[in-house]
């Protein structure tokens, strides 16, 4: 499997309802080779249209994000729990997650990120079910891997929560801070 073979079959996707509303497929985009892999929820309505993951509002943030930590998006792998927008960007309904859940683990598989940042809540929950965000974001958690044993996550808020809630911008910076160092680590060990 390579990801051009992978990408084209997730485009042709219609094995649950929101492939009948969506403009286009959104299964992620970034370095193959990335160390880190940013996991959102779903795409928005700019992401539908564009057929690219975090290009909206939420996107720009996480773009500054990514600046602010010396990275920037060629250099990350980019991707969300569901490939198509819910519509009225309501939150994805379980059976929608599971049916889109093994192109997520294929990716992964594919790119073995040595870091995986989950942004939100649901994204959290699809890997590290039981936490709750407000308790665990920002502290890296060791947990059951899909590529290898175990994985380091790294659980954050939704950069999306930035823009109605400014007291959390502050909170998703210091936690994206522990990114750079979290790979060193890894990288050393
Ligand atoms: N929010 C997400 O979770 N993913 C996107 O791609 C855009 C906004």
């Amino acid at each position: 499997m390579d990801f051009e073979e992978f990408e084209s079959r997730v485009k042709k996707c219609a094995l649950c309802g929101l492939s009948k509303g969506r403009t286009n497929v959104v299964p992620g985009e970034g370095s193959y080779t990335a160390d880190v892999m940013f996991i959102g929820e779903g795409p928005g309505k700019d992401e539908d249209l564009l057929g690219r993951p975090f290009v909206g509002a939420a996107g720009k943030f996480l773009t500054e994000l990514l600046g602010i930590i010396g990275m920037d998006r060629e250099q990350v792998y980019i991707a969300n729990v569901v490939k198509c927008r819910p519509p009225g960007n309501r939150d994805p309904l379980p059976e929608e997650v599971e049916t889109c859940w093994p192109y997520l683990e294929e990716q992964i598989k594919m790119i073995k990120p040595k870091l995986i940042v989950t942004l939100g809540r649901h994204s959290m929950n699809r890997f590290l079910p039981g936490l709750k965000i407000s308790q665990v974001h920002g502290q890296p958690k060791r947990y059951v891997g899909i590529w290898q044993e175990k994985q380091i996550y790294l659980p954050v808020y939704h950069p999306a929560v930035a823009l109605y809630d400014p007291r959390k911008k502050d909170i998703i910076i210091e936690d994206f801070k522990k990114i750079p160092l979290i790979l060193k680590k890894l990288n050393d060990s």
